[in-house]
């Protein structure tokens, strides 16, 4: 099974995101972290960032929105050309309408839940879907320490996919790092977000990257 390592650009130097996202050009997607300040005490990115982060990026874009009312806003970043658009499962009023927009707009769909959140009232519709994101720390702010208590909604979901036949991506996001991110795979994630670990501010995200990929190669469900 493909392992992505989708490094989150939220602990990079926001004064040149350009030669930043050149330095992680090895990994599968770039994570792109938007906040509102309303769901989550935080601020980030609109869809203009991420229709210009789309244009110079090497690689494709991961949109993970922290935004209340993503039923009125998520199709935004699909048309400002993410690859991906995910929005958490608390804040929307009606996931699969949401889902289905997205997909209709070329994009894939994702669905996120929060530490607290379960997730067996969306394993019936994992078929609207193309990822489920479980966070793995409280969505907000990178460097948080991960959370293992979370681990067993992965094994719900991978269950449910594997019985399911379809392809929905499990993506972990808070935490990751050449420590945790074993632990992850084990309890069934493929996706894996890391932030911190990848943008450190002394070594080379690329050599992360590597770390990263090293640390779950052969890995086996
Ligand atoms: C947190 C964001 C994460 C964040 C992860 O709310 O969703 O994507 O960048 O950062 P680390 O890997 O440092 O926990
Ligand atoms: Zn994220």
């Amino acid at each position: 099974m493909a392992l992505r390592i989708n490094p989150s650009i939220l602990t990079a130097d926001f004064a040149n995101l350009e030669s930043e996202l050149a330095s992680i050009a090895t990994a599968d997607l770039v994570h792109v972290d938007v906040m509102d300040n309303h769901f989550v005490p935080n601020l980030t990115f609109g869809p203009r960032m991420v229709e210009r982060l789309a244009e110079v990026s090497p690689i494709p874009l991961d949109v993970h929105l922290m935004i209340e009312d993503p039923d009125r806003w998520a199709a935004g970043y699909a048309e400002a050309g993410a690859f991906s658009v995910t929005f958490h499962a608390e804040a929307a009023a009606d996931p699969v309408a949401i889902a289905r927009r997205l997909r209709s707009l070329g994009c894939r769909a994702g669905i996120a839940v929060k530490p607290g959140t379960p997730v067996e009232p969306y394993l019936d519709a994992l078929a609207e879907f193309d990822q489920v994101l479980v966070m793995t720390v409280e969505p907000g702010f990178g460097g948080q320490a991960f959370l293992p208590a979370v681990l067993p909604k992965l094994g719900l979901l991978s269950k449910a996919v594997a019985g399911s036949g379809l392809d929905v991506w499990l993506q972990v996001d808070g935490g990751i790092n050449a420590e945790t991110i074993r632990a992850a795979a084990d309890a069934g994630a493929d996706t894996f977000v890391a932030g911190s670990s990848v943008f450190d501010g002394r070594s080379d995200p690329a050599e992360r990257i590597a770390e990263l990929r090293a640390a779950v190669a052969g890995h086996r469900h």
